[in-house]
């Protein structure tokens, strides 16, 4: 596997190696500081970031690297350079290539036309190295024996539905995804790719549209923003209306099991997908989550630029 392109590009085996070696980098975050001495990674991004952007730098820093941070308007790729030339260029001078935009189709032709590892950092389909830091902090809380445990999504049908599914079928679990009907759905193909891979892995995947019958017996509620990056103004009133029953608030968290915790890839809107109480209260795992950013991208750029990711087929 030379590429983290997509959620689905990572198997059982690999997940397992990143999940052990992050906890080994939450430990110590410098136990492998000549890793990438030497070498440079660049980091390139047509959206806004806090945590991925921060995670990414410092990782590749505690791995003993030089990070490029390359802001979406400074590459010559705006002024018509293509995604092939601009790929062959960054191989020459770096060890890896961390890319957040919008188009999935424009980040697996990075990946084809690169001779180094490219890592999507987010795009409108897919977030793949937030669910590593989501699993290990799922592991955290609850073990390896997840069994009978239920993982709810709420909210909109976005990137971020779509990495749950699909990590969460690798993982062999029930995960759910609870969105409004229609337009803000998940998207179907992803549904079907995340049922086929939980019919080998013993997972089940499930697409509700009852926020209530969602959070029951939970282990875990995730939510993720109404508005990701990108989407149009003009559809906000409509998408809060349609988004609103599945806001997470202490009614949900009163239907889930008793050691249930929420989840949260940040950035959050208090009030919006979650009320201040749930994301500040007790069950709240978040500030452990956004840790987990750095400790899993550096597992991975570890892992990714040795060659030890066998990567899946699914
Ligand atoms: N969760 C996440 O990707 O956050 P940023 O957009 O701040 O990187
Ligand atoms: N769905 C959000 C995730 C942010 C980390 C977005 O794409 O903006």
């Amino acid at each position: 596997m030379k590429d983290l392109l997509r959620t689905s590009d990572l198997s059982r085996d690999d997940i397992e190696l990143l999940l052990q070696t992050a906890a080994e980098f939450a430990e110590n975050p410098l136990r492998s500081r000549t890793a990438l001495a030497n070498q440079s990674v660049a980091i390139y991004m047509t959206k806004p970031s806090t945590r991925t952007r921060l995670a990414s730098e410092t990782a590749v820093a505690h791995l003993g690297g030089t990070p490029i941070f390359i802001r979406g308007d400074e590459l010559q790729l705006g002024r018509g350079e293509t995604i092939a030339d601009t790929a062959k260029i960054i191989s020459g001078y770096c060890s890896a290539l961390i890319i957040r935009t919008y188009a999935q189709a424009d980040v697996d032709e990075l990946g084809a036309n690169a001779s180094i590892p490219v890592i999507n950092a987010l795009t409108d389909d897919d977030h793949p190295t937030q669910l590593l830091a989501d699993w290990l902090t799922i592991r955290e809380n609850f073990g390896t024996d997840i069994a009978g445990r239920k993982f709810v999504y709420l909210g909109d049908g976005n990137n971020m539905s779509h990495s749950w599914l699909i990590m969460g079928a690798i993982m062999g679990a029930h995960v759910v995804a609870a969105t409004p009907e229609g337009a803000w759905a998940p998207d179907a193909t992803v549904v079907e790719t995340a049922k086929k891979i939980a019919a080998h892995t013993g997972g089940k995947v499930e697409v509700l549209h009852d926020p209530e019958v969602a959070a029951k017996d939970a282990s875990v509620l995730y939510t993720d923003v109404w508005m990701s990056m990108g989407d149009s103004e003009s559809e906000r009133e409509a998408k809060v209306l349609a988004l609103s029953p599945f806001a997470v608030n202490e009614n949900l968290i009163a239907l889930t099991n008793k050691e249930s915790i929420f989840m949260h890839c940040l950035p959050a809107h208090r009030g919006e997908e979650v009320a201040a109480s749930v994301i500040d209260g007790a069950r709240s795992v978040i500030w452990r989550e956004a840790y987990h950013r750095r400790t899993t991208i550096q597992a991975l750029l570890f892992h990714l630029t040795k060659g030890d990711l066998k990567g899946s087929k699914h």
